[in-house]
């Protein structure tokens, strides 16, 4: 491992603002090859790691501008979006930015997660194992509706394009899937998102998230996770952003996890390769377990939130050392290094979320938490007090030797931060037993 400086100096920008963000920053800060920490726009956990700046992220003239001044010589992209929008290639194009590496895929290589379509065709034409699907436009609907009926109930619709999270429909009817996907691509539901639609069968299982970092030629495996989507215990309710995650995901052994390595991801960095699509970054697998098997429900070009606030904390390497040899392509050279102890992180949201919900409450207690982490989510400060921005405010995470010691920790944790009509599940890690 190198332990002096890679650089003169390593200025790093990260970008984002939530907890997946407060998390990379937090384990950057830890880094003895970082000089200064930016985050933009970064929250009120954030500006602990580093210096926020007030900037929108997809303004990329903005962001060079800020670059230039601050000789940043170092980006991280933590969201999809500037991702999707090109950034890695806006910074390549750009003579006075080009030297300055970017975390993250190029534009071409981000479609794995702006477009379903493309990334079923990718899945496809290298064998990776998926759910069977057909895409119709507004000019196929009809084949679309008999398409729909060859397949079982429920039904899986998507929206091809980025939709917020919201893209994805599952009706229980096959009545009731006709007229979604009519909404969808006739009255486009989605807007231009839903100008093509995929129709899939529906996979029977658990999912779970894996995650690996990528030079383009090689990969590190980090720690999976299980993400807890729905508002109410018991997986109830309407979908979230994730209302907590756990690292490691028991059923996720050895064995599963080779057919994982061996049917997903080899052959997803070598269709990369092959694709000539440029991949310096976090790959995020969305998998589900159908009895010892795993398939590919979608991928994301860049870590999930919450997962990061429990994958991270496990990473005992230096984040910034293994992002480095991703710029200059010699992950091959590094190896990664975990904690074999579990980590688990609940979320804490507005009363409300994920539909309405007020900002603006002044959160407390935060400097009592001794056990846990706290990564700030949705959180600003306001004068000197911290107070809620968001649905998803605050992720309590805690690492202890066994999973229910961690589930425990950040319950207690939780018990002594206060705002008003704080919310959180109580049954994150029950379905595993812990
Ligand atoms: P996505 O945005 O693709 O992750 O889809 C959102 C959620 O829909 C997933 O996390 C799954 O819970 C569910 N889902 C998507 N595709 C399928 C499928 N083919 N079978 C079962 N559930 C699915
Ligand atoms: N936790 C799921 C996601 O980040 O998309």
């Amino acid at each position: 491992m190198l332990c002096t400086k890679i650089n003169d100096s390593m200025n790093v920008l990260l970008l984002g603002s939530g907890g997946r963000e407060n998390a990379i920053a937090w384990k950057i800060a830890q880094s003895p090859l970082l000089t200064k920490l930016y985050i933009a726009p970064g929250n009120a956990g954030t500006k602990d790691c580093g210096t926020n700046l007030d900037i929108d992220i997809l303004n990329f003239a903005l962001l060079k501008k800020h670059v230039l001044e601050k000789k940043i010589n170092f980006v991280i992209v933590g969201p999809e979006e500037p991702l999707v929008k090109g950034i890695y290639d806006y910074f390549l194009a750009d003579k006075e930015l080009s030297h300055i590496p970017v975390i993250g895929p190029s534009a071409k290589a981000a479609a794995l997660e702006g477009s379903k379509d493309f990334a079923k065709k990718f899945m496809a034409k290298y064998n990776i194992p998926t759910a069977r699907y057909n895409t119709f436009t507004k000019e196929t609907i009809n084949e679309g509706v008999a398409f729909l009926r060859t397949l079982r109930p429920p039904h899986v619709l998507k929206a091809d394009g980025l939709a917020a999270g919201k893209g994805v429909i599952i009706p229980l009817t096959t009545t009731g899937a006709e007229n979604e996907l009519k909404e969808m691509l006739l009255e486009e539901k989605f807007g231009a998102a839903s100008s093509k639609v995929l129709v899939e069968e529906f996979l029977i299982g658990t999912e779970l998230s894996v995650f690996v970092l990528t030079d383009g030629n090689t990969f590190h495996i980090l720690p999976e996770a299980k993400d807890y989507k729905r508002i109410g215990e018991n997986d109830t309710g309407l979908n979230t952003g994730g209302m907590g995650a756990i690292s490691p995901v028991p059923f996720a052994d050895a064995k599963f996890m080779d057919k994982v390595k061996e049917r997903i991801i080899v052959p997803t960095v070598e269709g990369l390769k092959k694709e000539k699509l440029e991949y310096k970054g976090f790959i995020f697998f969305g998998l589900i377990n159908c009895q010892g098997n795993p398939y590919v429900i979608e991928y994301n070009a860049r870590m999930g939130d919450p997962e990061t606030e429990v994958v991270i904390p496990r990473i005992k390497s230096d984040l910034l050392l293994l992002l480095h040899a991703v710029a200059t392509k010699s992950l091959h050279k590094t190896h990664i290094e975990i904690d074999k102890n579990p980590a688990a992180t609940v979320m804490m949201v507005s009363g409300g979320y994920p539909e309405e919900y007020e900002k603006g409450k002044e959160i407390t207690g935060l400097d009592k938490v001794k056990d846990s982490m706290v990564f700030h989510a949705g959180t600003k400060m306001n004068g000197d007090k911290v107070v809620t921005n968001g649905g998803r405010v605050l992720a309590v995470t805690s690492i202890k030797p066994t999973l229910k010691e961690a589930i425990v920790a950040s319950y207690e944790s939780i018990a002594k931060i206060n705002y008003e009509k704080k919310y959180y599940r109580r049954d994150i890690g029950k379905d595993v037993g812990a």
